[in-house]
């Protein structure tokens, strides 16, 4: 069964106050992210899906004296727990919906955020018209693949499911279709490995990354069998492993040549 909107912003708003502690590979996701964009900011900055600001303590440091840092998120949870540093707006929103006019902002920004969007073509098309010609912008996106061990030890053993995810090619197709945008796209992908599949379940949990668990789903025997199966077949380092692939992209709307 596909998540709402109200399910996803109610998952993130339980997970504000632990998502911090939980998150393992969206710190390196943000910092990798953070990497590709420009040193100095000027002007207007959104982020889309700013959390508890793991993109934004390493971006709005970097803004000029006079710009606008906009946090947005859907989740007032999240923007709640927030450490961010003095002068950032938070913005309680849905990032599919957002309220401002195409051409508003000189950088867009969102690291682990939009592959939540019901719609993430047509989004994440919108978001990119909300830089003007001349701007530019930073997304990571998680695609299909990631929590693979996962998703195959769900199907095998019935317990639990993974948030589909598109793959990265529909990313690509997504891109190619905007007129007036240069844009280049990369797959990364990370390895986390966690103690035990109850603590790689703890982390998933605190960060808010849980999907469907129905009540014939979470019976202890089905649970048993699934953590049996991803012991077995997913174990590494003395612990058990979790993939993750991440579609990085960065782009800009080049500014039109004067006449
Ligand atoms: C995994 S967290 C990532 C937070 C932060 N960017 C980071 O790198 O740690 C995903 C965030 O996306 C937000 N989110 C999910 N769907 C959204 C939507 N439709 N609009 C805006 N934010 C959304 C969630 O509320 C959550 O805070």
């Amino acid at each position: 069964m596909a998540l709402t909107v109200a399910d996803i912003r109610r998952r993130f708003d339980r997970a504000g106050a632990s998502y911090e502690a939980a998150a393992e590979v969206q710190p390196v996701v943000a910092t990798h992210l953070a990497g590709l964009c420009p040193s100095r900011l000027t002007g207007r900055v959104l982020e889309i899906g700013a959390g508890s600001g793991l993109l934004t303590r390493q971006l709005a440091p970097r803004l000029a004296a006079g710009g606008l840092y906009v946090a947005l998120d859907l989740s007032p949870g999240m923007l709640g727990h927030a450490a961010l540093p003095t002068g950032v707006c938070r913005l309680a929103a849905n990032g599919e919906a957002v309220p401002f006019a195409p051409g508003t902002f000189d950088f867009l920004a969102s690291a682990s955020a939009m592959h939540w969007y019901a719609d993430p073509a047509a989004s994440i098309a919108a978001n990119v018209a909300l830089v003007r010609p001349g701007g530019s912008f930073a997304l990571a996106v998680y695609v299909a693949g990631t929590l693979g061990e996962l998703e195959e030890a769900s199907q095998v053993t019935g317990f639990g499911s993974v948030y589909p995810m598109h793959p990265a090619s529909y990313y690509r197709d997504m891109l190619q279709s905007l007129p007036g945008v240069v844009w280049q796209i990369k797959e990364t992908r990370h390895t986390v490995v966690h103690d035990s599949v109850r603590a790689l379940l703890k982390s998933l949990k605190g960060a808010g990354v849980t999907h469907t668990a129905g009540r014939r789903e979470a019976s202890p025997a089905r649970y048993r069998e699934f953590v049996q199966y991803y012991e077995a077949h997913f174990g590494a380092g003395g612990g058990v492993a979790a993939s993750y692939h991440v579609a990085v992209v960065a782009g800009s709307r080049p500014a039109a040549p004067a006449c």
